[in-house]
């Protein structure tokens, strides 16, 4: 099998992705399905619960450009919640929301704040993944079933992973309506300033889970047996993790790598680690954040920013540093209009890839956005863990503070 095989789906066709664009903006390789025994078509959704679904459907269709397609919700005959489907390039976002203060969603919402509750994914055979995934222990939320309306049959099953997320599947083979039975399809009035790129992302190249402290492994071997994904090369260990960014992480990934899932645990470090601070106000393992594909990041920060979206700030003294400009190379644009911007750039091996990390989302410090542009590159930005905090660092000292 050749990287040209992979199949893309509908969905991916109707937004004018083509095969190669997609293996460059998420870092496909080459994999044969017919070994895998668990093999995963794409990601099929990210899904929130939020506590206004109503207004972050705005924002995201509003500052993040994204397209809404699909709504269920009291007026559908769905009453205990309201359900928006968002779509941009091959990323599908979920925002639910309860309408019905007795529904279980108002619950979750006040334990968790808005975060992501299941990370959805398309298989070609719903049973024999859920058998796989039964035989090696899995938690199996729901048995696969069927559920149909007039565009047809879809086949649903879910498996519990980390904290209260779940992985639900789907086989949508058989089904084109606008999302899942029950959803009508449903547009904006929503129209972008002039000039504002038609659309700022591509693809979800990965989406990232924070869990305690010495389950890290655990999670990895979980998704090792139960999904047949496998280890990606990049880690971050504790030579890293307890000098700067008190994190530990690895990453899993499906056989094509179209779904990647780097798993965070918290490092005894110099100060509190963030995975600590998530996992306290997120009350638990979830989600921390999502990595956004774009084909071109400078376009897309401008126009994040102009709308109102916050990101990190990376110190001058990154981009002055002699050895991260040895290290980086030649990239697409100057240096400088990376600083300018505050996008960050890791190479490796195989290529290299820019990178920006969000403020946090909603009113907790829990799940952010990052945009990555990927150029050959299939990490996920671990030399800047040290480069970053090691500039953070130089800055203290120049200010005597260190
Ligand atoms: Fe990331």
């Amino acid at each position: 099998m050749t990287i040209s095989d992979i199949r893309l789906t509908p969905r991916e066709v109707a937004a004018h992705l083509e095969t190669d664009e997609l293996r460059q903006l998420v870092g496909l390789v080459e994999h044969d399905d017919a070994s895998d025994p668990f093999p995963v078509v794409a990601m099929d959704a990210v899904v929130f619960a939020c506590g206004n679904a109503t207004q972050s459907m705005q924002y995201f269709v509003s500052t993040w450009g994204m397209t809404l397609v699909a709504y269920a919700g009291p007026e559908t005959g769905q009453r205990s919640h309201k359900s928006f489907v968002l779509e941009s390039g091959s990323a599908r976002f979920v925002l639910h929301g309860a309408v019905d203060p007795k529904c279980p969603l108002a619950d979750h919402h006040r334990a968790h704040g808005d975060g992501v509750v299941d990370l959805a994914m398309e298989v070609l055979d719903v049973d024999r993944c859920i058998a796989h995934a039964r035989s090696q222990g899995a938690t199996i939320l729901e048995d696969p079933r069927d559920v149909t309306d007039q565009f047809g049959t879809v086949r649903l099953a879910a498996i519990a992973t980390y904290g209260s997320t779940r992985h639900t599947i789907v086989d949508r083979s058989r089904y084109d309506g606008p999302y899942l039975p029950g959803f009508v399809a449903r547009s904006s009035g929503f129209a972008a300033r002039p000039g504002k790129p038609e659309r700022l992302f591509q693809a979800l190249d990965h989406a990232v889970g924070n869990v305690e402290m010495g389950r890290m492994d655990h999670w990895v071997r979980f998704y090792n047996r139960v999904m047949g994904f496998t280890n990606m090369a990049e880690f971050v260990g504790d030579d890293i993790a307890t000098e700067y960014s008190a994190l530990m992480s690895k990453v899993v990934a499906n056989g094509n790598h179209r779904v990647k899932f780097p798993l965070n645990e918290p490092a005894v470090g110099k100060k509190k680690s963030q995975i600590d601070e998530y996992l306290d106000f997120y009350g638990g393992p979830g989600c921390q954040h999502l990595a956004l594909a774009t084909g071109d990041i400078l376009a897309t920060v401008d126009a994040l920013r102009a709308e109102g979206v916050e990101f990190l700030k990376t110190p001058d003294a990154y981009y002055e540093d002699p050895q991260l400009r040895a290290r980086i190379g030649t990239v697409r644009v100057p240096v400088e209009e990376l600083q300018k911007r505050g996008i960050l750039v890791d190479r490796d091996e195989d290529g290299y890839l820019l990178q920006i990390f969000t403020t946090p989302l909603g009113d907790r410090p829990t799940i952010f956005f990052e945009l990555i542009e990927r150029h050959g590159s299939l990490g996920f930005g671990a030399g800047n863990f040290q480069a970053l905090f090691e500039s953070i660092e130089r800055e203290q000292a120049a200010r005597g503070n260190l």
